[in-house]
């Protein structure tokens, strides 16, 4: 017949991604005489199920796969480390929120940050949306947005904070208000819960030469959390794997302090440092920058909380490149990603070539489900800078 049957077609297509998939794992994994076995028994698995289920072990390696060719990481030397925690049996909502509450409380370790990966059921064959963590990351702060169109909080969170309320959640209303937890799997009601931070997650940003800087009440937290992409193992899609590293100092001194559409802070500290803001040319928006990546830093040592800063983790990245190459893997980087947003030229990264093409195992964006019909998600096009992961 002329019909070629959409099933079988896909059915394929899993298949040679589970086989591509388990040929470098093994390999990688010094287990190749084991290989033939498993890939007849996942074929097998295929052709009876629609789909395969990675072992432990396959899951683990594939998340640190998955990392290493992040192209827009700048701290992938450590993928190997990475802690992966198979969640993978939980349905239930209190299960599901107590690991996430034992992923934030094993990776803050005390503000000695360890990378961490919960990796949740994957999305199965039948279903439109597999299960999902709403929230962009586990921890960020609410975005209350005025009457005049102004935002108290962060910008970025807009939208989940009026989902939020929407859904009888009640806040402060502070610049600095924590958002709190919600899930939705498959069939059910999206569940919310505010779970439970250790003492040191936010830290207080002082400067340790200004000590008017503290009087502006700035924080942040400590634990970058990013809980809504989708993590794709040999075809097979995580759409709920929230996972952390820690922060490099400029994500928050720079961007999500500094964005005119995030604090928008310069302004403010730049009057406050008696700088001429009335003409480029005084350097004032690059000078403050400075003082607030400096406060940023200080801070989160004095706290006690692990931050790299811009030229270590360049330095560390060059690193990478030469311990990958050393195994025989070519690496992929997203140079815009990668380029620190202050001082780039300063770092080596600045002065190398990157090719950005997109390999799996992978993390993707996914559809925001709560604005689906407003924002649909370039599914492994990820090109907004900023959107998410530096
Ligand atoms: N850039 C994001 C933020 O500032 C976090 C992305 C992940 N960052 C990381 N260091 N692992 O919140």
């Amino acid at each position: 017949m002329f019909n070629v049957d959409a099933s079988e077609v896909k059915q394929n297509l899993l298949l040679e991604k589970a086989h591509s998939f388990l040929k470098t794992a093994y390999r990688e994994l010094e287990k190749t005489e084991l290989l033939p076995d498993r890939l007849s028994a996942v074929e097998q698995e295929i052709s009876l199920s629609g789909t395969w289920s990675p072992t432990t072990e396959e899951l683990t390696h594939g998340a640190r796969m998955a990392w290493r060719n992040s192209n827009r990481c700048i701290g992938r030397l450590y993928w190997k480390t990475l802690k992966v925690i198979d969640a993978r049996q939980l349905e239930e909502p209190e299960e599901i929120f107590n690991a996430l509450q034992q992923h934030i409380d094993f990776a803050f370790n005390d503000g000695q940050i360890r990378s961490a990966i919960t990796i949740f059921r994957a999305k199965s064959r039948t279903e439109p949306d597999g299960p999902r963590i709403l929230n962009h990351q586990l921890i960020r702060f609410a975005g209350h947005q005025q009457g005049d169109g102004s935002v108290i909080g962060d910008p970025a969170s807009v939208e989940f904070t009026q989902w939020c309320k929407s859904k009888g959640i009640t806040f402060e209303g502070s610049p600095f208000d924590l958002l709190p937890q919600a899930i939705q799997w498959p069939g059910s009601s999206p569940e919310i819960r505010q779970l439970q931070l250790p003492e040191k997650m936010l830290v207080n940003i002082e400067h340790p030469d200004y000590l008017w800087f503290s009087s502006m009440q700035i924080k942040w937290y400590g634990l970058p959390l990013i809980s809504d992409m989708m993590l794709e193992i040999g075809g097979i899609e995580f759409t709920a794997a929230p996972f952390n590293g820690w922060y490099m100092g400029t994500e928050i001194g720079s961007r999500n302090l500094g964005d005119t559409s995030r604090y928008n802070l310069l302004p403010t500290i730049a009057e406050k440092l008696g700088l001429d803001t009335t003409y480029h040319r005084s350097f004032w928006k690059d000078r403050t920058m400075l003082e607030l990546n400096r406060a940023v830093l200080f801070s989160f040592d004095k706290a006690g909380v692990t931050i790299s800063n811009h030229h270590d983790a360049a330095e560390q990245f060059v690193h990478f490149e030469e311990t990958e190459n050393k195994k025989g893997r070519e690496i992929r980087a997203d140079w815009t990603w990668i380029t620190p947003p202050m001082s780039g030229s300063a770092t080596p990264v600045f002065h190398r070539n990157y090719t950005n093409e997109v390999i799996t195992p992978n993390f993707f964006y996914q559809d925001d489900l709560l604005h689906a019909s407003k924002m649909p998600a370039a599914k492994g096009c990820p090109f907004h800078r900023n959107s998410i992961v530096s």
